[in-house]
Formats: structure tokens, C-alpha cells, sequence
């Protein structure tokens, strides 16, 4: 089978989180199922900071707006996607005007004006560009950046011969960012505005680009089982709940998979020592490394060091973290942080930091060495979210030994589970309120105190296996489902 894989993220090109993860290792699972993948990424000026002078595959598509045309040109980007086996090619869709800019979405004063636009070109070129390279036998698109190339198939191309029979996949990763934008939209982006109404494109008088992808795909899958249950529900579906409802019987949730190849103790290359679940002593070594990286070199073993990479977003509880900070600087922990986003959680942690210099240590900014030192040298990682589609973080740190303590939403309930006197792979609290991490962590730091049942529950979460070969598999379903739909 062909696949088109669009979205706006892809390691290591383009990434701000957990999508471009995805987009990276999911093709070469499904590759080496002996399926042919096409990706296309957007050629922002971090890509090309990477890939300088790729090959100019097509020149110049034309890509129509109301009164001007814009022109695109599609780049070759080479087939080492992740562990690839040899079937994945990457393309990048290169428009300067729209992708030549020093952010993905926007910079620190907010999203760009022109987002729709410019990822309402993006889907129109990744059709062109499939229509002379290869039509696919689906297409399979993330997010809301991309989630118009569902709307328009079935829209300004339902004519076209060729992409008739072409089923569209769309892929959530986070409902809580849609695509929201003024009704003009519809105009700029040429589509007919009989689609501008609440049972298609329209939310709260404006154009939404998940929810016309939720409308017009023909499956929807979401990253977690938890998630895709709790996106139906008032509290997680953000407004689309009522729309998701009526499309349950086409709404997969898949658990993502780790790209092992990336994400390994025994091979990290940016560690300071190799480990495994037989042979625990690196770790020790990681973890004196990843404190020297933070300046924190006279924090002592009993210490527990607690780890935290993320975004810096709503979405991921440390409003709870702020409001436990007294209490846990009590405690004997080492909590180191990296992370980029709002400027409200950099301040706090800054704030924290200067405050409790002994005990806390901040980077602010985006380093992926620095994030595979924390998942090996911490001792647990910290993920209080409030929602949390999938995470891909817990996941590698119990594959580094590094014991998650986590909220039970999404992704997380799903892969973490605690059981009595530290039998689980980790721990786990339910409700959003801060008493009930702090339980939580004290519970961790409690077994950590019995090293023999700490090193038993580091050696469960070692030993589970996320790859993602099971879930490519469960993909495939989904799309030999949209292909027999459409072929009716
Ligand atoms: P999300 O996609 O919501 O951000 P995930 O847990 O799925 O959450 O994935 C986050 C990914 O982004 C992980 O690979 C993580 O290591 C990475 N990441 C997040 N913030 C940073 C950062 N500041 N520096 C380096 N990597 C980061
Ligand atoms: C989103 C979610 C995260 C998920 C990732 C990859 O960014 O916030 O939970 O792991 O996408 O699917």
C-alpha cells in the first residue's frame, strides 16, 4: 500500500513535541511491514538549515487563492527518516513567503496572522504534488495544519478522477489546538461556503480545521484508547465532542510506539554511559552526568533527582507543580526542568530556581541532548497533566528506568499503571488537584527508599516493549477499512 503522510512536524527536521516523534518513526514501522510511505513536510527556514540545496523535484506548482496564485516548488528530501528500511521518501514543500520565517506557527508574541493560508497552501500542494508523484492508495494526515486536506478531497477536488477513490485518514494528536480562524477563510482557501455551516466546517462563527477534518475523514484516530474515549466527553473534546459522538464508529484510538532505534539506554549516543535493564551501572553514571549539566554536582545519592521535558503549555499540569513547590522542596529531591513555552511557567521555574538554587535547576529552551540526559539520569519523571492525548515521555523514561509518576488521563493511564507497594511500573493519581501528586510523589520517593522494590519496578518498566511495530499494524487495519469503504 501507498501512504502520503502530511503534517507540519517530522524529527529531526521540524519538531516542537511529540508529533514530529511520531511522524518519524511511524513510516519506517509501516515500511518495514513492506508498505511505501511519502512524507510531506513543510520547508521551514529550520529545515533548510539542515538540508540546504535539496534536489528541486517539481519546480513550480501553482497553487490558486482568490486573486493571486502562489508557487511551489517541491523539494527532495532524502529517504533516512529514523530507522528507516528503505521505502520511506520525504519531500519538503517549499514556498518561502510562507515557510521561510523564524518559527513553525509563530514566534513569542503569538501565532502568525496568515496561519490558514499557509497551511491551507500546504495541504493544496501535498495534493498537487501527490497527483504527478504518485497518488496514494490513502492519505493519512495529522493535526489541524493538515486536517484541510481531508475537507478539500471532498470538496474543490470531488471531481477530480483520480483522487475520487482516495480515502483520507486523519490522525489527532491534541484536540486542544483546531485551526481556528475568521469566516473569510473559507473565501481565501476557495472553498464553497455551503461548508460554512455547524454540522461542517463553521465553530462559533469561524472556520475550524480539525473539525472539517473530523466531518470529512473517512476513519479518525487518536493516539491513546483512554483519549479517544475521553475526546467525547464535554471535559477533553474542547467544543468537537458533540461532532466526535457522532463519528464514534470511525474513531480508532491507537497507543503510539517508541522509536527504539532513538530511544534507547543500551545505544543513546547522547549519554554518558550505556545501561540495560541486566546492567543497571550506567545509570549511575548518567545520572552524575545529567547533574553536572545542570551545575547541581553536590546533590547526593540518597537524593531522589526528579526529571521534567515538556512544552511549557496549559495542557500539562504544572499549574499543580506551582502550587506544591513548598511542600516538595521539603522533601529530599533534586528537580531538574527543561522546557520552552509560556512565558507564565518559564517565569515560574526561573522563579523557583533562584529561590531554591540547592534543590532545582531550570533550562529554558529546546536541546534534545539535554532531554535524553534527563530520561537517563533522573530518577522519576514528573507528568501532572491536565490532559495528556498520549505522551511519548513516560514511555521512554520506563525504558531508561526512570519511574513516571503521571496524572490517569489519556496516554498516560493507559501506559502507566501502580499497584500496591510499588508493584506497578509507576505511579499514578487521578484527580486534578495538587494534594494528590504530592501523594503521589511521596509514594514514589517512599519505594525508592527500599531499593530492592525500586529496582524491581525500574526493571518492570525497562522490560515493557512499546515499539511500533503493533501499532503500524493497527494503522494498516485502518486503512484497508478507508480503502474497501471507498472502493464501494
Ligand atoms: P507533546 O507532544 O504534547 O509535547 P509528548 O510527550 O508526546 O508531548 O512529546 C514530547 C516530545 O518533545 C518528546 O520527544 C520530548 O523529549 C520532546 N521535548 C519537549 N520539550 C522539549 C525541550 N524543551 N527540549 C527537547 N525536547 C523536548
Ligand atoms: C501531542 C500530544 C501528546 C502526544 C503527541 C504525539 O502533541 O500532546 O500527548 O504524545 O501529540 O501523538
Amino acid at each position: 500500500m501507498h501512504i502520503v503522510f502530511a503534517a507540519s512536524e517530522c524529527a529531526p527536521y521540524a519538531k516542537t513535541g511529540g508529533l514530529a516523534d511520531v511522524v518519524a518513526a511511524l513510516p519506517p514501522a509501516l515500511s518495514a511491514q513492506g508498505h511505501r510511505v511519502t512524507i510531506f513536510l513543510p520547508y521551514y527556514r529550520q529545515v533548510a538549515r539542515q538540508v540546504p540545496e535539496p534536489p528541486v523535484v517539481l519546480p513550480s506548482l501553482t497553487i490558486p487563492f482568490p486573486s493571486y496564485n502562489r508557487f511551489v516548488r517541491i523539494l527532495d528530501g532524502g529517504k533516512e527518516i529514523g530507522s528507516n528500511q528503505g521505502s520511506v521518501q520525504l519531500y519538503f514543500v517549499d514556498c518561502p513567503e510562507m515557510f521561510d520565517r523564524e518559527g513553525f506557527y509563530g514566534t513569542a508574541t503569538g501565532d502568525y496572522w496568515d496561519n490558514a493560508e499557509r497551511f491551507g497552501l500546504y495541504c493544496r500542494a501535498v495534493i498537487e504534488a501527490s497527483k504527478i508523484l504518485g497518488v496514494p492508495d490513502v492519505f493519512h494526515v495529522h493535526d489541524w495544519q493538515a486536517a484541510m486536506l481531508a475537507v478539500m478531497l471532498r470538496s474543490t477536488y470531488f471531481f477530480d478522477p483520480v483522487l475520487r477513490s482516495v480515502p483520507c485518514v486523519l490522525s489527532i494528536h491534541n484536540a486542544g489546538y483546531q485551526g481556528w480562524f475568521p469566516p473569510r477563510t473559507m473565501e481565501t482557501l476557495l472553498l464553497p461556503w455551503d461548508m460554512f455551516t455547524l454540522d461542517k466546517l463553521e465553530s462559533y462563527d469561524n472556520v475550524n480545521f480539525l473539525k472539517g477534518g473530523i466531518v470529512y475523514a473517512d476513519a479518525i484516530t487518536t493516539v491513546s484508547r483512554k483519549y479517544a474515549e475521553e475526546i467525547q466527553t464535554a471535559e477533553f473534546g474542547n467544543g468537537l465532542d458533540d461532532m466526535l459522538r457522532k463519528r464514534s464508529g470511525d474513531l480508532i484510538g491507537i497507543l503510539n510506539g517508541v522509536d527504539y532505534s532513538e530511544w534507547n539506554p543500551a545505544t543513546d549516543p547522547h549519554i554518558a554511559a550505556h545501561y540495560t535493564a541486566a546492567k543497571l551501572a550506567g545509570k549511575k553514571e548518567c545520572r552524575r552526568d545529567l547533574l553536572h549539566a545542570f551545575d547541581m554536582k553536590e546533590v547526593s545519592d540518597a537524593t531522589a533527582v526528579l526529571g521534567i521535558v515538556s512544552r511549557f503549555a496549559t495542557q500539562k499540569g504544572f499549574d499543580l507543580i506551582e502550587q506544591i513547590s513548598a511542600d516538595l522542596m521539603q522533601e529530599d529531591v533534586a528537580l531538574l526542568v527543561l522546557g520552552t513555552g509560556e512565558p507564565y511557567f518559564e517565569n515560574f521555574f526561573r522563579g523557583l530556581a533562584s529561590r531554591y538554587p540547592q534543590k532545582m535547576s531550570v533550562k529554558v529552551g529546546y536541546d534534545n541532548g539535554i532531554a535524553h540526559k534527563i530520561e537517563a539520569g533522573a530518577d522519576i519523571f514528573l507528568m501532572p497533566s491536565r490532559y495528556e492525548p498520549c505522551g511519548l515521555n513516560q514511555i521512554y523514561s520506563l525504558k531508561y528506568g526512570t519511574v513516571p509518576v503521571v496524572r490517569a488521563t489519556g496516554g498516560l493511564d493507559d501506559t502507566i499503571y501502580e499497584e500496591h507497594e510499588g508493584q506497578g511500573n509507576g505511579f499514578k493519581f487521578h484527580g486534578y488537584n495538587p494534594q494528590d501528586l504530592l501523594d503521589a510523589i511521596r509514594r514514589a520517593l517512599a519505594v525508592r527508599r527500599v531499593p530492592a522494590q525500586w529496582k524491581a519496578m525500574m526493571q518492570r518498566g525497562m522490560k515493557q516493549d512499546f515499539s511500533w511495530e503493533q501499532p503500524a499494524r493497527e494503522y494498516v487495519q485502518v486503512y484497508e477499512r478507508v480503502v474497501r469503504q471507498r472502493a464501494w
